[in-house]
Formats: structure tokens, sequence, C-alpha cells
């Protein structure tokens, strides 16, 4: 089956189906693997510590795949926030194209990479306001993020469903549908609701060339779709967690704490142990991120497996839907 939207006429790849930023996931490995088997792989930039080192792994990522890639960058509260516009000048100076933005006041740094004629921005966004504030801005894509996604879910608790329809009526920039999408199913829904394509973030952690812990791929597979949790509500900072002893611990102080404090929570929700799950492999040693479809996880496929099954899986769909369409009507 080939594909033809406006995301993959735009962004010059094969399959409607983008590899989510993703923190201490995004590496070049994965983005390459993505985009060697047709999709468009994203390099996560705030996963390296340094511009200069985002830089490096840019060039480690050409050297993997002649295929479009991108950068994601992540705009999230900070105590002391990160050098967002050095990293978006490395972006720039070596020459990458297509961005994924997300998060807080993104309108620096979108403003920043546009001064770049060529440049694409795909914008991720929980909210139909948050998209037409991103549209005001000159973003080419916007990536509506549903309640099932991993990570930052927002406040309004819309799924998927909902929100796509309503980027459909609403938005007159295109757009792709994001959270809760992990097969070939899932994919037609998106374009059927209106969507140009997907885009993934727990189905690529839980393939071959991601850098996660092989344990950490082995206990999503043996999830199912209640092994996600809600944390940090009370601070207005909702995320989507793998459900495990140290959300309940962060739920519970949520839940008890007199204080309000988030310095209360903050330990248990520490980034850095979040990313030694990923290395040592122990799911319960922090927190991290996983979205609802989690559920339809079932093997941990390479890339190419991967997006090679989805396409089989999308046209065994279409067909199945076309069949009905020209059945004749029994009522
Ligand atoms: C481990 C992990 C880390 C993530 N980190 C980021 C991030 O740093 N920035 C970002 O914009 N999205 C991040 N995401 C969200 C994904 O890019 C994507 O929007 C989300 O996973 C889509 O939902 P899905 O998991 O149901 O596919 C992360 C997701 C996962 C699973």
């Amino acid at each position: 089956m080939t594909f033809s939207t406006a995301l993959t006429r735009k962004l010059g790849i094969a399959l409607p189906i983008v590899q989510g930023g993703m923190q201490w996931v995004g590496y070049a490995e994965l983005a390459a693997a993505v985009s060697n088997a047709g999709g468009l792989g994203i390099l996560t930039a705030l996963t390296q510590p340094t511009p200069e080192a985002l830089r490096k792994e840019i060039r480690r990522c050409r050297a993997l795949t002649k295929n479009p890639f991108g950068v994601n960058l992540t705009l999230l509260p900070a105590l002391v926030a990160p050098d967002y516009s050095a990293y978006a000048q490395v972006i720039l100076d070596e020459g990458i194209r297509i961005v994924e933005t997300a998060g807080n006041n993104p309108g620096p740094v979108i403003n920043q990479l546009k001064n770049e004629a060529e440049m694409t921005i795909l914008h991720k966004c929980t909210t139909i306001r948050h998209a037409k504030s991103a549209i005001k801005l000159g973003v080419d894509f916007l990536s509506i993020d549903g309640f099932e996604c991993a990570g930052h879910v927002g406040e309004h608790d819309i799924t998927s469903f909902i929100l796509l329809g309503r980027a459909r009526q609403e938005l007159e920039v295109p757009f792709i549908a994001s959270g809760g999408f992990a097969d070939g199913h899932g994919l037609i829904a998106a374009l059927a609701l209106g969507a140009e394509g997907i885009n993934m973030g727990t189905r690529f952690m839980c393939t071959a060339e991601s850098p996660v812990h092989r344990k950490i791929k082995e206990r999503i597979v043996a999830a199912d779709e209640n092994d996600t949790e809600l944390v940090l509500r009370r601070w207005r900072n909702t995320q989507r967690l793998f459900k495990n002893g140290v959300t309940a611990d962060t739920l519970n102080v949520e839940k008890t704490s007199t204080s309000g404090e988030f310095s209360e929570v903050a330990p248990f929700v520490s980034g850095k142990r979040g990313r030694e799950v990923f290395l040592n492999g122990d799911p319960e040693y922090g927190v991290w991120t996983a979205g609802q479809s989690i559920g339809l996880i079932h093997d941990i496929p390479t890339c190419g497996e991967l997006l090679t099954r989805i396409e089989k899986e999308a046209r065994s769909a279409m067909d199945r839907i076309r069949r009905m369409g020209s059945a004749q009507s029994t009522l």
C-alpha cells in the first residue's frame, strides 16, 4: 500500500508514521532505524547534555540514514531552563529541516527556527486552543496528542477520538494523530478521522533498536492498558507514567500532603532515577513514561518489521472497510 498524505509529501517519507521525541530514548540508532524503515525518526534534543553533544548526535544519525529525520525540542517548566536557543541554533546549523516542538511558550523557539525558510515544524499539543495558538506562530503541522498518550497529557483529559474530530472541524493546518496508536488499524482510523498520519512513542520504545533495557521492553510486553498512572495533577503538570510502586508513592504524597509543596513529591518523580530504569532494567527503580497503547504491544520487533507489519495491517483494514462499503445494504 502506498501512502500519499500531506505529511508524506511534505517530508518526503514513504509512510505517514512519526516516532515522537522521547527523553532518554530518542538517540541516533532509533531515529535512523525508523527513517530507514520509511517513517520519520526523531532525535530528542534534551537527551543530549549540551547543544554541542546534540551536534554530534545529529551527525551520528546522518551517518546511519540517508532518509529525512527530525529533532524534538521540548520546552518544559524547569528551575534552570536549558539554553533552548542554543539547541535551536545547532539544529539550524546542522541543516535539520524538520523539528517537533512541544511544551510551554514555544513562540521564541518557533520564531527562531522559522527564520529558515525550508523549516517544517510539527508542534505537539493536547488542546485545540493550544493548536490554534501554534498556528498563529506559523507551524506546518499539529501533532494532536490525545489523553491516551505517554507523558504530558495536559489537564483536559480529552481522548484521541474526540480531539481528532475537533481538530478536523476547527484547524486549517494539517495534523497528525498522537496518543494510543500502535498498529495499522489505528493508522487507518486516524486517517479516517482527518489526520495526515500518526505519531507513536510507546510502540517505538519497545523495538529492537530502542536503547531501553531489554527487561523494560519485556515488562511493556507483559503489561496491559491498565498499567499506566496519572501523577502530578495537583500541580497541573499531569503525566502518564508506567504504574509501579514509585507512582503509588507519588500519588500517596500528592493526596496527603498538607503543604502542597512540589518539593515533597520531587524525589519520587526524579528524571535521574527514571533514566536509570532504562539503563538498569529495574521497572521499580523510578518513574518512567508509557502510554495506554502499552496494551496493544505484544512483542519487540525491529523498526523495519514493525513498519512493514503496520503497512500490511493498514492494507487489510482498508480492504475490510472497502468490502463493507460495497456490500449490498440489507436494510
Ligand atoms: C519514554 C517516553 C519519553 C517521552 N519523552 C518526550 C519528550 O521528551 N518530549 C515530548 O515532546 N514527548 C515525549 N514523549 C511523548 C511522545 O513523543 C509521544 O507524543 C507519545 O508517546 C504518544 O503517545 P503513545 O505513547 O501512545 O504513542 C515521550 C514518550 C515516551 C514513551
